[in-house]
């Protein structure tokens, strides 16, 4: 018998969270934009050491200045925000170990609310690839010490992906690891999620 428990709006928002590389001309509200950086500034943060910073861009030939140099992100958005690690800023050591981790979780908390607000976005991964992070310190003066962690494009998605997640209960584990998973069997039903 199928499970007709409503899915909690919660799951719904993270799987309504896709990635988006079309985008209409409509410009993003400098309200909007506010809002997306409150979102990734709630994010985690080891012992909240906020080893982050963030470069707004909406200005098109700084826009396109970007694409012309990103390889793997040359789409047309009105927006984009770098997330960038500085330990210089954080407030505390721990930022030394965790500032990726923290500008991810603030980079996801982005996409997220993005999502929520109705907005398309996508991840341009910068770092640890030199070249791309070169150009994004180059277009937006961005000093060395200061790491361009990734760039998000926002804007109104042209079209809106379906809701989805990759979930494999293969790649899920039950209080110890197993080396070689076996494949879930009738009698193991009540064990697999
Ligand atoms: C660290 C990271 C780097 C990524 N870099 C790029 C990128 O350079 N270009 C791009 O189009 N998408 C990029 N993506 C988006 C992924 O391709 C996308 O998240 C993945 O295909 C899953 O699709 P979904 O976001 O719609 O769930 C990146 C995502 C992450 C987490």
């Amino acid at each position: 018998m199928p499970d007709e428990t409503p899915e909690p709006q919660v799951i719904a928002l993270l799987k309504a969270r896709r990635s988006v590389r079309q985008f209409t001309d409509e410009s993003v509200p400098p309200a909007t934009l506010r809002l997306l950086l409150e979102a990734a500034m709630a994010a985690p943060s080891a012992a909240a050491s906020d080893p982050w910073e963030f470069v707004v861009v909406t200005e098109p030939e700084r826009l396109a200045a970007l694409r012309k140099r990103l390889l793997f992100g040359r789409y047309e958005a009105p927006a984009a925000v770098v997330v960038c690690g500085n330990t210089a800023v954080a407030h505390n050591s721990a930022a030394r170990h965790y500032w990726l981790q923290d500008c991810s979780a603030a980079m996801e908390n982005l996409l997220i609310a993005a999502s929520g607000l109705g907005l398309g976005a996508v991840w341009i991964g910068l770092y640890p690839h030199e070249a791309a992070q070169a150009a994004v310190r180059q277009v937006l003066t961005i000093p060395e010490g200061v790491v361009p962690m990734g760039l998000a494009y926002v804007g109104h998605a042209v079209e809106t992906p379906s809701p989805r997640t990759r979930y494999d209960a293969h790649r899920v584990y039950w209080e110890q690891y197993e080396p070689r998973k076996r494949r879930a069997k009738k009698k193991d039903a009540k064990h697999q999620v």
